[in-house]
């Protein structure tokens, strides 16, 4: 049964005979020269997934006799591949990048796959797999050489111990706390694969919203295990440390980083994991933020508490990836500024293993954002971007909605931290609907496709804008115990494109839609263009039925599901829906202009010009920097009402296009997949529907004027 479960994995024979006999003439075996944990996975995926692909035995063997073999290795670790005097090719490419070549070995046709890491062969392996997933030619000769450009791509897991997952919309996690580390589950494999696949090498599987007792040995045993499963595939494991882990487990008085005794304890308490988990990647922390303990308890700095954990993690060579999602337990003014007030005076008092994970905006992952204002901000510190694969606020598990764009729309945004560019700012454009370019091919060096100095957010997570040593980006996954993992079948698309992204920041949305969808459903070349269509504008469909041109934060309270832009009893009022659009009858929006809350003024001074002006600020961003009257004039001749109305039908409409289009697809797509996301899609269209009618008729209460023409009444 289709259920989902193989995700991009499936290996599907190929259905096209003409393709399918071309790569039959072309592959006939294998050889892995060696014995290793890796070099057995490297194997097993060759074996499977060609025997899968092209249904027909797959030779392993060596020496390999005839034409159309795989060689696959490291020069260190095959003598074959020795041979090949690869060194100088291999040189760029780094630890785990790899070279992909189809050339004559032994007067033989062979395909290559070659690193200098046994992972790099790996991550070529999947490559090579995906070249065929794609229906990719591999006949005539050609190298490939690819490596990836930000050096941690990690998950974060924000999965309790109680197998209970926070803002996990696709069943419990995937840690069995309880069986291990006695009872491994096979789909810890699957998951180390999955991330393989796409690149990811670093998972951090507990919550932000930390328990010490995971650093306990009884849960350091259980860390271990997963630890042990994982290695292979090149997967280090991290954890979320609770700050006052000393007090709790420790038997101290204090978690005051700058207490001898809690340094020491905390530089103990690394090494006993290091006895479990060898290469034990660091810690992921969060600290005074939603009531979570940390160094500020103790009238220190986020530096002092961040210097503290990489002073421990430094002799083991671990990282400390600390968070700047942090507010206060006090109301602020504005919210989206405390992070900047807060981090960018520290700038340049980090150890050099700590990152400063910053979400990629200044709120909370809202179906749009603009770049966080830290971007760019903070020169001397490596600065990760974290974006949220799990849709709190994208309408959870049952709205079809594809996240590259969101995480291009912020990576290719120009902070312009070193003033002026030649090129104008990605990120008040229109989202990447480009169509893709052929990026499966040797990355164009960077001096010949743009100026050097667009200091765009990618550049500065991939470190090379101030030339960081190093650099990082984190995920916070929407995997599940559900059989097809994410929940929403096209929910795979966004743990895929986060991994792809995060390998290779420069591919378009569109060609790694592409990519899934052949590998996830067929290579039919109308199905594809017709979903990748689909894919690349549905978060705009979302945006424009929850929170249009600007609007953020007026999700139901608390849970996020669905819309509640009125008035809620929660606890503090930046939780609350009214804080953030702030309508009332002179009009709607949150002013962070001068004559507000001035957040503007974090932005580098040209990336603020263009939106302090409601004239030229992009309607995308209208109401996230400005509070505008009810008849305000847009560019499009309308009034403010009328446009955020027609925002909200034309998101109603979209998703009934997309269900229309899939209607379409019921005779491609496998029957259970197809009824699956044809039923999902009927929930995302009431949804919208409850969406624009909340809203208007909320709304509505403060602009006291009609729905314009088009607009359909709520009944
Ligand atoms: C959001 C989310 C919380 C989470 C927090 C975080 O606010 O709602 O559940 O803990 O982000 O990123 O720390």
């Amino acid at each position: 049964a289709e259920d989902g479960y193989d995700l991009w994995l499936r290996y599907k024979t190929i259905e096209n005979q003409a393709v399918l006999d071309n790569y039959r003439a072309q592959i006939s075996g294998y050889v892995v020269e060696g014995y290793s944990p890796t070099l057995e996975a490297i194997k097993t995926e060759l074996n499977n997934g060609l025997s899968r692909l092209l249904d027909k035995p797959i030779a392993f063997g060596s020496p390999f006799g005839k034409t159309g073999w795989i060689i696959a290795g490291t020069p260190e670790g095959s003598s074959i591949v020795a041979g090949l005097n690869l060194t100088e090719e291999l040189k760029s490419v780094g630890q785990e990048g790899y070279l992909i070549s189809n050339r004559k070995v032994r007067g033989i046709n062979a395909l290559v796959i070659a690193a200098n890491s046994e992972v790099g062969v790996l991550y070529g392996t999947f490559h090579l797999l995906r070249l065929i997933q794609t229906h990719q030619p591999l006949d005539n000769e050609f190298t490939i050489t690819d490596s990836p450009k930000i050096q941690h791509r990690i998950l974060n897991h924000w999965d309790n111990l109680d197998q209970t997952v926070e803002r996990g919309y696709a069943g419990f996690s995937l840690w069995k706390w309880h069986l291990l580390p006695g009872y491994i589950d096979p789909r810890y494999v699957d998951y180390a694969r999955a991330c393989a696949s796409i690149g990811i090498n670093g998972t951090a599987i507990t919550n932000v919203n930390a328990k010490a007792v995971v650093l306990t040995p009884m849960y350091l045993e259980k860390v271990k295990a997963l630890a042990d499963v994982f290695r292979p595939y090149g997967l280090k494991v991290y954890l979320t440390a609770r700050f006052s882990a000393p007090i709790e487990i420790g038997g101290l008085e204090t978690a005051d980083p700058l207490d001898p005794k809690v340094r020491q304890w905390w530089k103990d308490k690394v090494t006993e994991i290091m006895t479990y988990v060898p290469d034990f990647g660091g810690f992921t922390v969060k600290a005074n933020s939603e009531g979570q303990p940390g160094p500020q308890n103790y009238g220190r700095s986020h530096a002092d508490g961040a210097n503290m954990l990489a002073d421990a993690v430094a002799p083991h060579g671990g990282i400390v990836m600390w968070r700047a999602f942090v507010y206060s337990n006090e109301q602020p003014v504005d919210r989206a500024k405390q992070a900047y007030d807060e981090f960018k005076p520290l700038d340049g008092t980090f150890r050099k293993n700590v990152m400063v994970q910053v979400k990629n905006g200044a709120i909370d992952f809202q179906p749009r954002e603009p770049f966080h204002p830290l971007f760019g901000a903070m020169p001397k510190t490596p600065i990760m971007a974290e974006f949220q694969i799990t849709q709190e606020y994208l309408g959870q598990a049952t709205n079809l909605c594809y996240l590259a764009p969101l995480f291009k729309e912020t990576l290719d945004a120009d902070t312009y931290a070193k003033g002026p560019n030649p090129t104008p700012s990605q990120s008040l454009k229109a989202p990447d609907l480009r169509n893709p370019r052929p990026t499966d091919r040797p990355p164009v060096p960077a001096s010949q496709v743009e100026p050097v100095r667009v200091a765009t957010v990618a550049k500065v997570v991939d470190g090379t804008l101030d030339g960081q040593a190093i650099s990082g980006i984190a995920g916070v996954t929407n995997i599940g115990n559900d059989r097809n993992w994410t929940g929403h079948p096209f929910h795979q698309a966004n743990w895929f494109a986060f991994g792809r992204l995060a390998w290779n920041h420069e591919l378009s949305s569109a060609h790694i839609a592409n990519e899934w969808l052949k590998m996830t459903f067929t290579n039919d070349p109308t199905f594809v263009e017709t979903m990748r269509g689909m894919m690349l504008t549905s978060r705009e469909t979302v945006v424009n039925y929850s929170t249009p041109l600007g609007l953020h934060h007026i999700m139901g309270a608390g849970h996020h599901y669905g819309p509640g832009p009125w008035v809620s009893k929660m606890s503090r009022a930046d939780w609350t829906s009214v804080y953030y659009h702030k309508a009332d009858s002179a009009g709607i929006g949150f002013d962070r202009t001068a004559t507000g809350s001035n957040a503007l003024e974090q932005y580098a001074p040209l990336a603020a010009k263009v939106w302090a002006d409601p004239k030229t600020c992009p309607d995308i961003d209208l109401l996230w920097f400005h509070h505008l009257p009810w008849d305000f004039k847009m560019k499009s001749g309308k009034t403010l009402w009328d446009e955020i109305a027609l925002h909200y039908q034309q998101g109603v409409d979209e998703v009934r296009q997309m269900q229309q289009k899939w209607k379409e697809q019921e005779a491609i797509v496998d029957k259970e997949r197809w009824d699956h996301v044809n039923m999902l899609l009927s929930i995302q269209e009431q949804e919208a529907v409850w969406w624009r009618n909340s809203c208007l008729l909320y709304f509505q209460t403060f602009s006291k004027r009609p729905l314009p023409k088009g607009v359909e009444k709520s009944d």
